[in-house]
């Protein structure tokens, strides 16, 4: 979840909290923030990069004091903005930052803006796809030094490699535009680059928005494809997601609203799936788990507003799960006065 915190793309005494406290909470993963592969690919000023050695020094110590306190696995999504970069945070308005907000010049498949009032971006020539690329393999290279036990490639949410995807912000007529092989094509180059630069032994999915939200857009059928040709290139799972590249979207919005596009493209392409988005309740998510919709539940803002959301499942569903040492006594179990269905 982008904080807007980083400084020139690294990351400060605020991610120690903010990763920290998850980490001890005994999920099962946590995730950082979208984190750019290179200055340009950054949404704004302030987010997370990973394309210099400052920024890997940075996440190295947040990611060792995770380690040397939490009890969870830790993964990293690598991103790009495309076209959404060159923005205010979103406490400034995250709009596009104007002339004296030391705006940046974007990229994208094509010169097409995101809205009306934003950059129109640069579209990518061979050298500019060639160089991307190269970065998401370096970031790649230092998330693996750093010792990240997962990584992700941010392909949803209007970002750039969904831009290429997408037929509404992707309009070339090279073959990395038009029909969908071809808008598929700059995706799965960057996929099996960043697949073998990263071990072999350690998981690699990548995160899709199932659809646009807007007639004409990318659709669940594209994406069961597109999650097909991922598999074959050795994708590990798909995290399922949705909208977010055409202000036009409309979503209709509900507990567990992306679930239908997890339990689709998990059945038709025969992958595992992560399944997001307003799913709070600890029965809600067994309930995915157990009927075969996803492989995983991941949550956003219902971590945010409570790190310690594992602990109460586990609690609610009556399985036990880890503890950091130093929080071992608040576990229900030792003070049965409190909870005497605990007391065993
Ligand atoms: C503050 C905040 C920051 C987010 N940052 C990211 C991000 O960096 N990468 C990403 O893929 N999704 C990001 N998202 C989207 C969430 O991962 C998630 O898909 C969405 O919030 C729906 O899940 P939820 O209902 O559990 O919050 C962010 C959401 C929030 C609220």
């Amino acid at each position: 979840m982008c904080q807007y915190a980083a400084e020139n793309g690294s990351a400060v005494d605020w991610h120690l909290m903010h990763l920290g406290q998850f980490c001890m909470g005994a999920a099962g993963l946590v995730m950082t923030e979208a984190t750019a592969v290179s200055k340009t690919g950054r949404i704004s000023h302030k987010c997370l990069g990973l394309y210099s050695d400052e920024n890997e020094a940075a996440l190295k110590r947040v990611v060792d004091f995770c380690r040397q306190y939490g009890v969870t696995a830790m993964g990293i999504q690598l991103a790009h903005a495309g076209r959404k970069g060159s923005a205010q945070v979103p406490a400034k308005g995250g709009q596009a930052l104007s002339a004296d907000e030391n705006p940046w010049t974007t990229v994208a498949p094509s010169t097409v803006s995101f809205g009306p009032d934003w950059h129109v971006p640069q579209a990518l020539t061979r050298q500019g796809l060639a160089t991307v690329k190269a970065e998401f393999v370096a970031a790649t290279d230092r998330a693996a030094r750093i010792g990240f036990d997962l990584a992700e490639l941010h392909c949803a949410h209007g970002y750039l490699l969904h831009q290429f995807l997408s037929p509404l912000s992707n309009q070339r007529s090279d073959e990395y535009g038009g029909k969908l092989e071809y808008r598929m094509r700059y995706p799965l180059e960057v996929f099996e680059a960043v697949r073998s630069t990263w071990p072999a032994d350690k998981p690699l999915g990548v995160r899709i928005s199932a659809t646009d939200w807007v007639d004409g857009g990318w659709s669940e059928e594209e994406s069961v494809v597109f999650a097909r040709a991922l598999k074959s290139l050795g994708c590990d799972f798909i995290d399922v997601s949705s909208g977010a590249l055409d202000p036009r979207q409309k979503i209709p919005l509900g507990p567990g609203y992306q679930v239908p596009f997890s339990a689709r493209i998990r059945e038709q392409a025969r992958i595992k799936t992560w399944t997001v988005g307003m799913i709070t309740k600890a029965r809600q998510a067994e309930e995915i788990i157990s009927s075969g919709k996803a492989d995983m539940v991941a949550l956003a803002r219902g971590m945010m507003f409570d790190p310690r959301w594992a602990w109460h499942a586990a609690e609610e569903l009556g399985v036990d799960t880890q503890y950091s040492e130093m929080y071992a006594r608040c576990r229900p179990d030792q003070w049965p006065q409190v909870f005497p269905w605990r007391d065993r």
